[in-house]
């Protein structure tokens, strides 16, 4: 346990919130979670499963009805029709990820992991007994095809994805889906594709799953869940669907830690999934909006640039012109009223994630604060 690192994330959070409640107008653009509420219609359906007293113990995998909607919804959404034993229901994506993990790897094993990643990934393959290596993404951030290649050995087990992407926005083309697949196809080595933020597109745009590519159904393990397209972050359900004898196994796990997710939980993700009332969408169009705003306000920023965020709600900013501690720089702007994300805790230096999963007011006063940090360090 001594070996898993506590959040960097935290440090700053912890400062901004203080300044916060000690008075002082501090804009806080580092949320890992929409600000929306759930939508009622999702809220309405968990109250009645609770009047209706689904308030017991589910099967380890989830109620039928919700791992069925799950299997209709995500044939939608990929064109991929699993059977409902595919699927394997958790308190959030994050424990559908650490089961398949758990499954996978035996003490040993490598999984690859490209950087800059979601902070959790090392950490999960380090607390199932693996070694993260760790493959730099492209300069545009997209996948170094090449680099991957290098990276794998004989005890290569799997290899994370994560599109779109948390922290970068950025979302994978089919070509390098298709490139990657290529290099894997053969070879004895599982894909868990981490699409948590798939709805969350922007520009007409889509996620395109490596699932979808040919021969790569079965070496790969889907993971979505309802957090951020249905702002439901707190109600702790996500799903993998993937090759069923080993969702079999990862089941048998669930069931000897959590049992099953929360019955009430997935009653709302059943209406989440089934019903529809426009708020998903209005979400997402705010969303791009937001992101507009926040492209438009930081090319105005001189030294700063960012790639291409077709997806998610963050921006990673490049300020390794002005400093290369990340860390250091997010202290600093802590002092100057913003509170934003070093890259460091993504695994990238000189890099800083913007999260707008804030009101457009916050995010305008952040990104003034951050455009009058960096003109005082530009007059130093
Ligand atoms: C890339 C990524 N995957 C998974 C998760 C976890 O989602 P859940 O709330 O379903 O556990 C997050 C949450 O921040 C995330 O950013």
């Amino acid at each position: 346990m001594r070996e898993i690192s506590p959040s960097t994330t935290l440090k700053v959070l912890e400062n901004a919130f203080k300044k916060r409640a000690e008075g002082k107008d501090i804009s806080i653009l580092a949320a890992g979670e929409p600000d929306f509420d759930t939508p009622d219609y999702i809220k309405e359906a968990a109250i009645r499963a609770i009047k209706e007293g689904k308030t017991k113990y589910t099967p380890v995998a989830g109620i039928p009805e919700l791992r069925r909607a799950i299997v209709g919804w995500t044939e939608q959404r990929i064109g991929i029709n699993y059977s409902p034993d595919a699927v394997l229901v958790s308190s959030g994506a994050k424990q559908s990820i650490f089961n398949v993990l758990f499954t996978l790897i035996e003490k040993g094993d490598e999984v690859i992991i490209i950087t800059p990643y979601w902070v959790s990934y090392p950490e999960m393959v380090r607390l199932a007994g693996g070694s993260p290596v760790f493959v730099d993404s492209a300069e545009d951030f997209h996948l170094d095809i090449d680099a991957i290649g290098r990276s794998i050995t004989g005890r290569t087990r799997a290899i994370i994805l994560n599109s779109p992407n948390n922290p970068t926005g950025v979302v994978y083309t089919r070509e390098e889906m298709e490139e990657l697949a290529g290099l894997l196809r053969e070879k004895e080595i599982y894909v868990i594709s981490d699409e948590i933020y798939d709805c969350l597109v922007y520009e007409g745009k889509k996620n395109y799953s490596i699932a979808k590519v040919k021969g790569m159904r079965d070496k790969t393990f889907v993971v979505n869940g309802v957090s951020k397209s249905f702002a439901m972050t707190g109600w702790r359900i996500g799903w993998v669907l993937g090759p069923e004898r080993i969702i079999k196994l990862a089941k048998s796990i669930q069931s000897h830690t959590t049992s099953c997710p929360s019955s009430i939980s997935q009653y709302a993700a059943l209406a989440a999934l089934t019903k529809d009332d426009g708020s998903v969408e209005r979400m997402r169009a705010t969303f791009e909006k937001r992101r507009n705003r926040c492209i438009e306000l930081l090319s105005e920023i001189p030294g700063i640039s960012f790639p291409r965020p077709d997806g998610a709600f963050y921006l990673f900013l490049d300020v390794s012109r002005y400093t290369h501690s990340s860390f250091g720089f997010a202290t600093e702007l802590v002092d100057h009223d913003l509170a934003i994300i070093p890259g460091i805790a993504f695994g990238k230096e000189g890099y800083l994630r913007l999260s707008y999963a804030s009101s457009l007011e916050e995010i305008e006063k952040g990104i003034r604060h951050l455009k009058e940090f960096i003109e005082g360090l530009r007059e130093k």
